[in-house]
């Protein structure tokens, strides 16, 4: 079985991130949400991989290398135009071949692996395999109705007024059978080829479709809150590791990783959480449920459940909580400037949301 992983696509919804990174490249406890799933696909036993990219294929060439690292064969596939789950196949069909294969989309996160799901796929081999979640409201997602014995009966790409609360998560498995039904359907209203479209074409000729529900912890990572809930949950799971230097004059509850080269200087430190390398924390209050990234400067700080990404300046600045800071981003406090409660300084890109205390 090989493997397509998606690693295009624009990421509308992770604006203002996504203007200057692959959105595939978020970190989740500072690795990014793409190697996790890569992670998942080796982990399940898969190690050639297609890699679906656009614009910004370069950043994630430069991330993923050829996949030795890694454990796996990638191999990187341009798409000209995001135009679809299902247009990524055809795009693919020459890496493809006849193979079996497992569809991953890059930016969804399952802490659980797929392994089990790969399993029963290689065991059963019906022409299509899905996973499904029950979400509170599925239009935004694939829907997935059964019928009284678990059957798959319908698949409707966010539908308005969704029959069932199943959605399909962002991992299918194929045979060769779905190259034809991708030739068969009509771009959606979108605009694009929908791989559930594709999927209900296969029911409609008759060809098995399984669903099964995923038991772990699912999380399509497209919004910043979902990044932020993500990496509370895989905070939560994660080994404590001190391989950097936490002085006699801090304080840690909890479990807490600290990378090498990293360096906590007279703070308090709340896990779980993560410090990246080289990271250098002083008198700061840090978690729980924050992740900060590699090279950051935190200074007189105060954060809880957020997410600094790499080279991120924080000084004076208390009280942070639910906040993404993007790459060698600055926080400073106006007291530092002698100008606190009279004015703020703000140099905010497109897109961007911050709330102050005024
Ligand atoms: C895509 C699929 C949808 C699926 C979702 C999972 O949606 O089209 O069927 O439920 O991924 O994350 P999109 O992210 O393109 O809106």
């Amino acid at each position: 079985m090989k493997a397509l992983v998606l690693a295009g696509g624009t990421g509308t919804r992770l604006r203002p991130f996504s203007y200057s990174m692959p959105k595939q490249l978020i970190p989740i406890a500072n690795r990014p949400v793409l190697l996790h799933c890569l992670d998942n696909v080796k982990d399940a036993g898969v190690t050639e991989v297609g890699v679906i990219v656009g614009d910004r294929g370069d950043e994630i060439r430069a991330l993923v290398g050829d996949g030795a690292d890694l454990g796996l064969r990638i191999t990187y596939i341009h798409q000209e135009c995001p135009l679809g789950l299902a247009h990524t196949v055809a795009v693919a069909a020459d890496f493809l071949g006849d193979d079996d294969f497992l569809m991953y989309l890059g930016d969804n996160m399952l802490l659980g692996g797929v392994r089990e799901q790969a399993e029963r796929f290689r065991s059963r081999r019906p022409a299509a395999q899905v996973v499904t979640v029950q979400v509170p409201d599925p239009r935004a997602f694939g829907v997935v109705e059964l019928d009284g014995y678990g059957r798959v009966t319908r698949l409707v790409e966010k539908p308005a007024q969704p029959r069932s609360d199943l959605a399909l998560i962002g991992v299918y498995f194929f045979t060769a059978a779905v190259h034809e039904a991708v030739a068969a359907i009509e771009p959606s209203a979108r605009g694009e080829l929908e791989i559930t479209d594709a999927l209900q074409w296969l029911l409609e000729q008759g060809h098995a479709v399984d669903a099964e529900r995923y038991r772990g912890y699912w999380k399509d990572t497209g919004r910043f809150e979902d990044v932020l809930e993500c990496n509370r949950e895989y905070l939560d799971g994660l080994p404590p590791r001190v391989q950097g230097t936490v002085d006699a004059d801090s304080t840690v509850q909890g479990p807490v990783v600290i990378e090498p080269g990293a360096q906590v200087v007279r703070s308090q430190l709340i896990g779980p959480l993560i410090v990246g390398a080289g990271s250098v924390v002083t008198d700061s209050r840090i978690g729980p449920h924050t992740s900060v990234g590699r090279d950051c400067l935190l200074a007189g700080a105060g954060m809880e459940y957020s997410i600094t990404l790499d080279g991120v300046s924080v000084r004076g600045v208390r009280g942070i909580h639910g906040s993404l800071i993007g790459r060698s981003a600055s926080v400073a406090s106006a007291e530092l400037d002698g100008t606190a409660g009279t004015r703020h300084r703000l140099v905010i890109g497109d897109h961007t949301s911050v709330e102050v205390a005024a």
